[in-house]
Order: C-alpha cells, then structure tokens, then sequence
C-alpha cells in the first residue's frame, strides 16, 4: 500500500501540497470516483495507470518503465549538458521522477537510432555488464572504401585502441557495400566504432545503432519518437 501523494509526488506531479491541492480541486479520480484525500494508501498494482486519472489524463507508467528511443543526431545522452538533451524529448515531468530515468549507456551526439532509457537499475546493468555480451550492431558509413582487410581485423579480437590497455572483444562485420557495413560489438568503450575505423585508418563518416540484442529499432518510429517496450521485448534485448 501506498499513499497516493507520494506516489504522485515520485511521479513528478508536484509537492505533497501540490498533490493536496489538486484532489481539493476534484483533478484526482480512483476507478471514476473523485479521490478528494490525497494521503489514501493503494494498492499500487500494475493496472493503475489506466483506474488513476489525473486531470482527465491516465497515469503515467509506474516505476520499472523502459522507452525505446529513435536518437536523432545532435542531442546528448546526459543529464545536464548543455545544448539539447535525449530527456528533453520525454514530458517535463518525467525529469523529476524518482527513481530517476537513466540511458542506458550512452549514443555521441553524432550517433542517432536505437537508444534506451529506464529507471530499472538492475535491468541497466544487465544490459550493460560486459558478461552478459548484448551484441549492439550499428549501420556505419565510412569516408573511405573498404579494403577488404576489416572483418578479419576486428573478427581476431587482438586490435588495440590508442590509449587502452586490453585489446576488445572479437566484432562481426557485414559488408553491405564499399563504405557501408554493419558492426556488431559486444562491449561499449568510449566512442568504440569510430576509434576502431580510425585504429584501422579508415574515418566513420555517420553512425546508426539498429539493434541491441535480439531487439531492432522499429522501422515506423522516426527520430526523435519513443515508445514504452513491453516484457517480451525487454525480453528479446538476452536473446
Ligand atoms: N561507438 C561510437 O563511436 N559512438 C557511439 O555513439 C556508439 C558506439
């Protein structure tokens, strides 16, 4: 059981008082019915977006939420950076969610396509933990053409990157034609696909992550757009 005014209040629809004020004001409605005492205990049960009303509108989705973001080119996956951020694509109030919305690992500002966004904890981190080995694969398009030496190089799992002291991970490329191809890697070091084409003198000229695991970024949703994933494709990211 919990009181409604904390709920709502870590939902980031205002203050305790705030909450007070709009069940005063009739803007609360349990299963139809006004709720004028915003301290009430519920039982938060997972259909209560859809029983709790708050000026006409359902409930935002309870805690444990994962969105699926098309990320366009030039917005930050930080939370205070300047210039425009990924959470400022989200409704203002989700900003003061608690527990907050975190990315999960992070695109460049250059890098648009499959981004996800939760305030799972547990679930972040087993998408990101290097054990599990969630294959990212990305769209690439290089400046110059291959020379057919690529696959090989970053099939061997020896390359080193300037700067780092173990080599990476085997990667699997997909020539799609002389300067595009598609990358799948399985770990997520500092801007990794454009430092392993400029280790290999090559220059990414544009970045697209399409898929995370077994899950594809939808073809219908734009940059820009987002949705909220269900279990069976939270699911499909292990499979
Ligand atoms: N590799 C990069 O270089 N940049 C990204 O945003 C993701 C992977």
């Amino acid at each position: 059981m919990t009181r409604i005014d904390k709920l709502l209040s870590s939902m980031g629809y205002g203050s305790r008082a705030d909450i007070a004020r709009l069940a005063r004001a009739g803007a609360i409605t349990l299963d139809g019915a006004r709720l004028t005492d915003s301290a009430r205990r519920i039982p938060v049960t997972p259909d209560l977006p859809s029983r709790l009303m708050i000026d006409g509108e359902a409930l935002d989705p309870l805690a444990g939420m994962v969105i699926l973001m098309n990320k366009p080119l030039g917005v930050t996956c930080s939370h205070k950076d300047s210039g425009p951020l990924v959470y400022g694509m989200l409704p203002d109030r989700w900003r003061l969610r608690q527990p907050v919305l975190s990315t999960v690992g992070r695109l460049d500002r250059q890098t648009s396509g499959l981004l996800l966004l939760t305030d799972d904890g547990d679930l972040l981190h087993r998408i990101i933990s290097p054990r599990r080995h969630v294959r990212k694969t990305y769209r690439v398009t290089l400046a110059r053409p291959l020379d057919g030496s690529e696959s090989a190089i970053f099939a061997a799992g020896d390359l080193m990157l300037r700067g780092e002291t173990t080599p990476l991970a085997p990667a699997e490329l997909t020539v799609v034609s002389d300067t595009e191809v598609l990358l799948g890697i399985t770990e997520g070091r500092y801007h990794q696909v454009r430092r392993m084409f400029a280790a290999i003198g090559n220059h990414v000229e544009s970045l697209n992550r399409e898929q995370l695991g077994g899950l594809s970024l939808p073809a219908d949703l734009a940059p820009g757009q987002w949705t909220l994933l269900g279990a069976s494709e939270i699911a499909s990211i292990f499979e």
